[in-house]
């Protein structure tokens, strides 16, 4: 037996950030390491994820796990003891079989990334190593820029505005400290700005402002003034972002405005959206249209992508048949990457390779349920993602990620190289 194996393991339920259950996974190596991880959940989901395995039921509105805490106890745990945390494809190629399913339904991605994100936590412990070193495996180290939401909306604000999130990337910074920094401050103008228009409600599910604008203009004005009252330059310090969640608002062939009470064709969204990316300085655009609408998505690459980045996260569920699909027929230019939309880590890494490998830009996210587990920001610095989208300024299963980021940059040293600009093209 190496010292590397796992001796023992043990699920348990704890409670993620919308105050639903998850699973968290604690393992035990033979050499006394330990690795901990804990399942994540989405709200505006794409069509081919993997599929949380969740009670359904009366109780916790149906989003229980002790099914998947089950499949938790008597397949996975007999299944795994023994084998090499440290090979990471083996255990992941083995927690595929056993589930059996494309989807993962059977004993649920949300056992499965639990088990896969913490047999990685242990053998980085085992082996004494940093999580995001083990994670590079010898390769240079990256501190991502950031992309963090000021104010939310779609399925994350009960509908009130159509779009999911307004955010702000601090590309022109010089470091991760200093861009965290400027959002401060953008983050303290946007907070002023709803305010005085008594627009606030509250705060959405990733911990944005959630403000009531009469249209998704207003929203975007309010962003963009924000940047400037704070006194950052849009087109070279801080660039506004949006991730549209088109499938969330498309209806029987419609996309349908709530805050504006109108239904628009396909045509007619695609003009509209075009409008917002010529006249807003917009650096990061994510599903501008539904997932199934490969056309759109392609038209609107080929249009604009010298002028922003173009993020496909429903459109491709961290999935590798769907980025080289994406590749090949050019319907973005950037993958949001999701480890718990693939279900393994190994799963995750087969996407994030296939779409570096052919040039995409590769964001390492959250999602919009959350928890402390910051997995993800090593993630992002090992593999260099160059960018890193967790959710919101406020409400600390954010700020645990953000904050996690500060002290990998701090402990690189002069190592840590700030991604900047040039992840956008602007450099
Ligand atoms: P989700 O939202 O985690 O609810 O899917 C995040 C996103 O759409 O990027
Ligand atoms: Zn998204």
């Amino acid at each position: 037996m190496s010292h590397l194996d796992i001796a023992s393991m043990e699920g348990r339920q704890v409670w993620d950030s919308r105050g639903r259950p998850t699973i968290e996974v604690e393992i035990r190596l033979s050499n006394g390491a330990v690795g901990r991880a804990i399942a994540p959940a989405g709200a505006s989901t794409g069509a081919g994820e993997a599929l949380d395995l969740r009670d359904g039921g009366a109780a916790f509105g149906g989003y229980g796990v002790s099914e998947a805490m089950a499949g938790l106890r008597n397949e996975i745990i007999p299944v795994l003891i023994g084998l090499p945390a440290d090979q990471q494809e083996l255990v992941d190629g083995t927690l595929e079989a056993l589930d059996g399913t494309p989807q993962l339904s059977r004993l649920g991605g949300n056992a499965l990334i639990a088990t896969s994100l913490a047999i990685a936590h242990a053998a980085a412990a085992g082996r004494d190593e940093p999580l995001w070193s083990y994670f590079a495996m010898g390769d240079a180290p990256l501190i991502p820029v950031p992309e963090i939401q000021i104010f939310g909306g779609g399925a994350h604000a009960a509908g009130a505005m159509d779009l999911q999130d307004f955010m702000v990337v601090p590309f022109g910074a010089s470091s991760f400290r200093e861009a965290l920094e400027w959002v401060a401050e953008i983050y303290l103008a946007a907070g002023d700005l709803v305010a005085r228009r008594g627009a606030s409600v509250g705060v959405a599910d990733e911990g944005g402002y959630w403000p009531v604008f009469d249209s998704n203009e207003q929203a975007l004005d309010a962003l963009l003034t924000s940047i400037e009252k704070a006194g950052f330059d849009p087109e070279t310090q801080v660039g506004m972002s949006i991730d549209v969640a088109a499938n969330q608002f498309f209806r029987d062939g419609s996309y349908i405005l709530k805050a504006e009470g109108r239904a628009l064709s396909t045509e007619e969204w695609y003009d509209q959206v075009a409008g917002w990316v010529r006249s807003y300085p917009i650096a990061m655009i994510e599903d501008p249209f539904t997932e199934d609408d490969h056309t759109s998505h392609q038209k609107f690459t080929v249009e604009f992508k010298d002028r922003t980045q173009i993020v496909g996260d429903d459109l491709l569920v961290t999935n590798r048949v769907n980025v080289e699909t994406a590749i090949a027929d050019g319907s973005c230019t950037a993958l949001l990457c999701k480890p718990n939309q693939a279900g393994t880590l190994t799963r995750t890494k087969n996407a994030f390779d296939a779409a570096k490998a052919a040039g995409l830009g590769t964001i390492v996210s959250a999602r919009s349920g959350e928890s402390e587990d910051t997995t993800i920001a090593h993630l992002s610095v090992g593999w260099a993602s160059g960018q890193f989208k967790v959710g919101s300024f406020t409400r600390s299963e954010r700020m645990a990620k953000w904050n996690e980021m500060l002290r990998i940059e701090e402990s690189l040293g002069a190592r840590a190289k700030y991604a900047g600009g040039s992840v956008l093209g602007r450099n």
